[in-house]
């Protein structure tokens, strides 16, 4: 490699979307850079790192699964993603070879729900995982009212609430929804070959906003559900361009052209 890069790292790594966007904005200003997947297992991931530090065309790579908690063990944690998120999904290489982590999840998700007014307003989040964890995160910072939180594994979703200070309460996920003016599905029920999240929706307010982190399909049940009741929805794709969007201005130090989205997007579908 011999000019500026950066990467996607996981095991496996071929389904990544990561190289498809990143490129496109790559391309869409002009930057002479490059972006690529690369296969990295567990077993390889501190000699993968020793070896980025030193290498100055490298500005860093996002992470995904199985490293997300594991490559925090090689990062400086400037931002507390370790106590506040317990996972990363971006590493920077700062100046003298100093690999930063951060975690682009939850300011992706949060991005396309500015121009929603949600502050001390109820909100619903179905599941208590890592996903949900980077949510919560992003949903303290815009300073929602009590949480909901439908999960499962009940007393995960309360010890998950706690963690996070949030005032609420944690559910059965059979439970239903209470009137809210978000609700969010950060489980990957609803995704091509699980079973799908079949939720009663009629407690929502006219004006509640539903947001799916499902990509796969793009309109899962839950959004169908949302629009068949004439709701505001947020797709997964959104979540999937926002957090992509702040790691590559961390990488390349240029705003992501999102007046380019809609191209993108069918790139993506493609
Ligand atoms: P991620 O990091 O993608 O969030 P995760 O940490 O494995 O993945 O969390 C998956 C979430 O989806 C959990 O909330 C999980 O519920 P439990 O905490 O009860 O395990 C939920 N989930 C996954 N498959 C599910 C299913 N078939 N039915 C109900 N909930 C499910």
């Amino acid at each position: 490699m011999t000019g500026p890069y950066a990467e996607v790292i996981g095991d496996p790594i071929s389904h990544s979307k990561s190289p498809l966007i990143q490129k496109f904005w790559l391309r869409a200003l002009g930057i002479d850079a490059d972006y690529r997947a690369t296969h990295v297992t567990p077993d390889a991931l501190p000699a993968y790192f020793a070896e980025r530090k030193d290498d100055p065309n490298w500005r860093g790579c996002n992470i995904t699964v199985p490293h997300k908690v594991a490559a925090l063990a090689h990062v400086e944690d400037h931002e507390g993603v370790r106590a506040a998120i317990g996972a990363i999904n971006t590493v920077i290489r700062a100046d003298h070879g100093v690999l930063v982590g951060t975690n682009t999840d939850a300011a992706g998700f949060a991005a396309p729900l500015s121009g929603f007014d949600l502050a001390g307003k109820p909100v619903t989040v179905i599941g208590a995982g890592g996903a949900a964890r980077a949510v919560l995160f992003a949903l303290t910072g815009i300073g929602v009212g009590p949480v909901t939180l439908l999960n499962r594994n009940v007393e995960k979703g309360a010890a998950l609430l706690s963690s996070f200070g949030l005032d609420g309460q944690a559910l059965p996920l059979d439970g239903a929804v209470p009137p809210s003016a978000l609700l969010v599905n950060t489980t990957s029920l609803g995704m091509t070959g699980q079973p799908s999240l079949d939720l009663d929706l009629s407690a929502l307010p006219e004006h509640a906003v539903v947001y799916d982190i499902v990509y796969a399909p793009l309109e899962t049940s839950l959004l169908a559900a949302a629009r068949a009741r004439g709701l505001a929805t947020i797709d997964g794709l959104e979540m999937l361009i926002g957090q992509a969007a702040v790691a590559f201005a961390l990488f390349f130090g240029a705003e992501a052209p999102r007046d380019r989205d809609a191209e993108l997007r069918r790139i993506l579908l493609g």
